[in-house]
Order: structure tokens, then C-alpha cells, then sequence
């Protein structure tokens, strides 16, 4: 792409963004064991029978401020266990931004439970919350969304609140432009528990240079990092990077291919680095050691290390 086709991304003068809730499960042991279960790591998600008790998710508030002024609210996922997540919308007040329509859509990264199957606790407060999804959803994924139950809680006989609003599907390998300076980017790929794509979003903030957050980022945090150089930022290196980077989610200790890949992240510049969720902590104590300009973390509100930007936490890139 020339570089006049990226200045017609826009910019905008601030991206705030609130963890909402990045624990995805309470246990990783049991998590693991339910991963490997029914089938392995390449079964559906949706025929497997998971524990619920030890489900969370992952879901952020991202505010965008516009050069004018104007400001937009959207969420980034919306997390796995519904009283959660609705326990973490009450705490940090996103139930009440839902009720009054200040929330603009929700921004679905991919169909993981732990990303999506929280949808319930949205449309409730807003069943005709605009829908942007990645392309490549199951079909599985689509009658969630239309109020079917997932096999495994079918015999939940609470009926489920059907989504009414409009389901609006990135386009694969072309930066999408939500709003001046906000800008989408789809990857297709397989990923593990039999679902397809993941999309990420970017913000060219002005006189800082080009921000990225993902839900889980299994596209790799350096296909991630590419992409915005490639296709989205004016500058040879990025400023911000916010969310969860896939890179060590399960493991107690780092792969000499993980060490690689948190290693490859100085080639970007990054200036500010607000990791969570499945980055996992090894990968973050890594980063700190390496000294990079990793965000702390409050500790507060269920979060899992103040290492980290956590539960009720925000960054702002301006
Ligand atoms: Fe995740
Ligand atoms: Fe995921």
C-alpha cells in the first residue's frame, strides 16, 4: 500500500482503553484439562463439556477521541461467564453506558469462549448492540448469536436474549477505517479449538505514531506488528501496544520460541506496552527484564498480577 493510502486512515488525538475483566479462566490446570478433553485442542468448542465454575473472559472498554473533539465508545469482546462479566460491567460501569447507548458496537476479536460466550451479559442491557465480528464465524458462533445455547449449557432453561441489531463482518486483509484514525485489520487462520480469523484494531494517534490491541492475538504479535508497519502507520517504528499476545497463556516458563518473539519486539520501538490477558505472566516478567516500557497494573478488582494493566486497570495513549 503507498503511503498516501495510509495518511487516508485518518488519525485521531487519543485511544483510552479499560480492562474490563483479562482473566479468561480461574485455573489453568483445569482449563488445560478440559482443552485436551473431548477431543483435543482441535475439537469444536462448542461440543465440549467445560467447566463452568472455572470460566471468566476477556472483554475491555476502548474510548477514541477524535481530533474534533468527538469522542466514541466501543467494546473490545465481551468475555465467557455471564455472571461475570456482568459483576465486571456493573464494577466498572459499562452496564449503565450499555442502557443509555453510549456504548457505539461491539468489536468481537474471534469466537473463543472466553472472548465471546459472555454475550448475554451485553444484550441484556442492549440486545441491539451493532455486532462487528471477524469473518470466518462458525455457524455455531452465528445461532449464539441469534439466541441458540452452545450444546454444552443446552439444558439451561433460561431463554437466551436474541442480538437484533446489525452483524457487520470485516473484510479479510484490508485495514478497515471505523473511525478516522481507528482502523480494522482481519487475519484468517486456523485456531485452536476448530474456529477460523481473528481481527485486531489500530490507532494512528497524531504527533505519537500507531497504537495495536487485540483480544488474543493468535495471528502473532509479530504478524500483528508487521501488519500495522505494512499497512497502517506513517512511522518506521509503533508507540502502543495494549491486550492479549498469545504468547506464553499456559505455561509456567518461556520456549526458546517464545524468548524469540518477545525478544523480536524491540524491532518495533515500541514506547508503551500494555500486555495481558493470554501474553501470560512469564512473558511479561521477560518483557520487564529486557526493560521495556511494560504498564503496570493496579493488582485490584480479581486482576491476576499488578505486573500487568488488570481488571478495572486503564492505559491511555495520547
Ligand atoms: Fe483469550
Ligand atoms: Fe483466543
Amino acid at each position: 500500500m503507498a503511503k498516501e493510502d495510509k495518511s487516508s486512515l485518518g488519525e485521531c488525538r487519543a485511544v483510552t482503553i479499560t480492562c474490563i475483566s483479562e482473566i479468561g479462566w480461574h485455573d489453568t490446570d483445569r482449563m488445560l484439562a478440559d482443552i485436551k478433553g473431548s477431543g483435543g485442542p482441535d475439537a469444536s468448542q462448542w461440543d465440549k463439556p467445560w467447566q463452568a465454575d472455572n470460566a471468566a473472559g476477556s472483554a475491555s472498554l476502548v474510548e477514541v477521541e477524535q481530533l474534533d473533539g468527538a469522542r466514541h465508545k466501543f467494546l473490545l469482546d465481551c468475555g465467557w461467564n455471564e455472571a461475570y462479566m456482568q459483576r465486571r460491567f456493573e464494577e466498572t460501569g459499562v452496564d449503565g453506558m450499555l442502557a443509555r447507548g453510549e456504548i457505539e458496537f461491539l468489536f468481537l476479536s474471534h469466537e473463543h469462549l472466553d472472548h465471546l460466550w459472555g454475550l448475554q451479559a451485553v444484550l441484556r442491557h442492549c440486545p441491539e448492540l451493532p455486532l462487528r465480528v471477524p469473518p470466518n464465524l462458525t455457524e455455531q458462533a452465528l445461532a449464539f448469536i441469534r439466541g441458540e445455547r452452545p450444546a454444552s449449557t443446552r439444558t439451561d432453561p433460561t431463554p437466551l436474549v436474541r442480538h437484533t441489531g446489525p452483524l457487520l463482518v470485516t473484510p479479510p486483509h484490508t485495514p478497515t477505517v471505523l473511525y478516522p484514525g481507528c482502523v480494522a485489520a482481519a487475519f484468517d487462520l486456523p485456531i485452536l479449538l476448530g474456529i477460523r480469523g481473528e481481527q485486531s484494531l489500530y490507532f494512528r494517534v497524531r504527533d505519537q505514531g500507531t497504537v495495536c490491541a487485540t483480544g488474543c492475538c493468535h495471528q502473532t504479535v509479530t504478524a500483528l506488528a508487521d501488519y500495522a508497519l505494512a499497512h497502517v502507520a506513517s512511522e518506521p517504528t509503533l508507540y502502543g501496544l495494549y491486550g492479549g499476545l498469545h504468547i506464553a497463556p499456559f505455561g509456567p516458563a518461556l520456549s526458546p520460541e517464545q524468548e524469540g518473539m518477545i525478544a523480536d519486539l524491540r524491532r518495533f520501538g515500541f514506547r508503551k506496552i500494555a500486555a495481558n490477558h493470554c501474553t501470560g505472566a512469564p512473558a511479561i516478567e521477560r518483557m520487564i527484564a529486557l526493560g521495556y516500557p511494560v504498564v503496570r497494573g493496579s493488582g485490584e478488582q480479581g486482576s491476576a498480577s499488578s505486573l500487568m494493566v488488570g481488571n478495572g486497570d486503564r492505559v491511555v495513549f495520547d
